[in-house]
C-alpha cells in the first residue's frame, strides 16, 4: 500500500511568553510524523531564538518577507505547501491583525495568502483576553472559519490568574493531529440532527428536552475532520457551529423534520443526535396565556419520529441513532435499534451525558455491544466517527 506523505504544518510563533512552549510543540508534532516549517514574528524572537526552532524543526525559520532566496515569494510559497497553519502562541495583537487582514510581516502575509485551514492558540493576559476588542476580533475570525484552540484558565506569567494561558504543547499537538487525519470520508455526505426541539405552548412558554447540543456539534466537527461534507440541522442551542459545516437552524420538531426531508435525498449517512420532543401542543396560543387559579390542561399531539422516517425510506442512507436512557440502557437501546431498524445505535446514560463536557457511550449493532470509555465529547465523537466510517464502508462493499 502506498504510504501517505507526511502532513506539512506551518507553525507561526508570535511574541508572547508562551512562545517557550512552541519548542516542545515542534518536537511533539515531529514525533507524530508531521513536517514542521516554523515562521516567527520579530517580537517572538525576544522570547525564544530562531536557532532553537531551526534545530528542532531541522529547517531554516522564516523570519522576513524580504528574504530574497525565493525571489521574495517565500510568504506565498510556504503557505501554499502547508496542509495546515497553526499560530501558537497567537497574541492579542496578531489576532487583531488576522481579523483585519493586515499583511505587514512574513507571518501575517502567509496567513492572508493561504489556501489551507488556520488554527490559532491564543495566549495573553486575562484583561487583554476579555477586552471587547479582542472578543470582537475572535468572533470575526470564527466567522471567517478560523479554529480557535483554548485558551485555558490558570496562573499567568504576569502574576494574575484567569483566562488566557496557552494550551499545553501536548494538548495542542493532539488537537492538531486530530485535524490532520486521512480524509476517510472524502466525498461522503453526512446529515445530522443535534440539540433539543422547542414546542411552543404560547408566545413565551414551551416544552423542550434537556440537551446542550454539545455531542451532536462535536460529531459534526469530527465528521468534517475526516473529510465528509456535513449538514447539521440544529435545534435551539447556545453553541457556535463547527467551521466548514452547513448549519440549518430550526426550533420545533416539525421544522427539524421539514429540514431533514429537504436534505435527506443528498446524504449517504444520517445521524440522529437530536433530543426531539415526543409531543407538541395541539393548539399553541399566539399570545401569552394569562395566569389563573384554574387547572390548565394542554392537549399534546405526538411528533413525527424523524429518524424512523429516514430509516424507512426506500433508498435509506446509513442510519445511526442515539438513545439517552436513565436506566436499563442496554435493554432499551437494543429494543430501540430493532424498532427503528438501525444498523447502529449509540447508547448513553442521560444522567452522565446531558449538559456535561464528558460522556461515555456504548455502540449497539448486529455484532453486539462495543463500549467507548469515558472521555470528553470531542474525543468520543472522533472515535465514534471512525467507527461509523468503518461500518459504512463495510456495508457498501
Ligand atoms: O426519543 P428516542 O429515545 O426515541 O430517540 C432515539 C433516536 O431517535 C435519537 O437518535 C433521536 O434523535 C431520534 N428521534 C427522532 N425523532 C423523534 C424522536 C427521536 O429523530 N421524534
Amino acid at each position: 500500500m502506498k504510504q501517505a506523505r507526511p502532513k506539512r504544518i506551518l507553525l507561526g510563533i508570535t511574541g508572547g511568553i508562551a512562545a517557550y512552549k512552541s519548542a516542545e510543540l515542534v518536537r511533539q508534532l515531529i514525533r507524530q510524523g508531521h513536517e514542521v516549517q516554523v515562521a516567527m514574528t520579530e517580537a517572538s524572537c525576544h522570547f525564544i531564538t530562531p536557532t532553537t526552532l531551526q534545530a528542532l524543526s531541522k529547517r531554516p525559520v522564516l523570519l522576513s518577507q524580504w528574504d530574497d532566496s525565493e525571489h521574495g515569494m517565500a510568504h506565498i510559497q510556504r503557505g501554499r505547501e502547508a496542509d495546515l497553519i497553526v499560530i501558537a502562541p497567537a497574541t492579542a495583537d496578531f489576532i487583531a491583525k488576522l481579523a483585519h487582514g493586515l499583511a505587514d510581516d512574513a507571518l501575517s502575509t502567509l496567513c492572508l495568502a493561504r489556501n489551507c485551514p488556520l488554527l490559532i492558540a491564543p495566549a495573553m493576559n486575562r484583561e487583554m483576553w476579555s477586552h471587547p476588542a479582542t472578543q470582537r476580533n475572535l468572533a470575526q475570525l470564527r466567522n471567517d472559519g478560523v479554529q480557535i484552540l483554548g485558551p485555558a484558565e490558570g496562573d499567568q506569567a504576569c502574576g494574575e490568574t484567569g483566562m488566557g494561558r496557552m494550551l499545553e504543547a501536548v494538548e495542542l499537538a493532539q488537537e492538531i493531529h486530530a485535524r490532520l487525519q486521512p480524509d476517510i470520508l472524502q466525498g461522503v455526505r453526512i446529515l445530522l440532527t443535534a440539540g433539543p426541539t422547542y414546542e411552543a405552548i404560547d408566545a413565551v412558554r414551551g416544552i423542550t428536552n434537556r440537551s446542550s447540543g454539545k455531542m451532536g456539534y462535536a460529531i459534526a466537527q469530527a465528521a468534517r475532520e475526516l473529510g465528509a461534507g456535513v449538514t447539521l440541522v440544529s435545534g435551539p442551542v447556545a453553541l457556535t457551529p463547527p467551521s466548514g459545516v452547513n448549519t440549518i437552524n430550526t426550533t420545533s420538531a416539525n421544522e427539524m423534520f421539514e429540514a431533514v426531508k429537504q436534505k435527506v435525498g443528498q446524504c449517504d449517512i444520517f445521524i440522529g443526535v437530536a433530543a426531539v420532543a415526543d409531543y407538541r401542543v395541539a393548539q399553541p396560543s399566539e399570545h401569552k396565556l394569562k395566569k389563573s387559579d384554574e387547572t390548565l390542561t394542554l392537549e399534546l399531539l405526538p411528533n413525527p419520529d424523524i429518524l424512523a422516517h429516514v430509516a424507512a425510506l426506500p433508498n435509506a442512507p446509513f442510519c445511526v441513532g442515539f438513545a439517552a436512557e436513565s436506566q436499563h440502557l442496554a435493554e432499551y437501546a437494543e429494543k430501540k435499534r430493532l424498532q427503528k431498524n438501525l444498523p447502529l445505535l449509540v447508547g448513553n446514560l442521560a444522567q452522565s451525558a446531558i449538559g456535561s463536557d464528558e460522556n461515555e457511550l456504548i455502540l449497539f449493532d448486529d455484532a453486539g455491544q462495543y463500549p467507548l470509555p469515558r472521555a470528553d465529547k470531542l474525543t468520543l465523537a472522533r472515535e465514534l466517527m471512525r467507527q461509523i466510517a468503518h461500518r459504512f464502508r463495510e456495508r457498501k462493499t
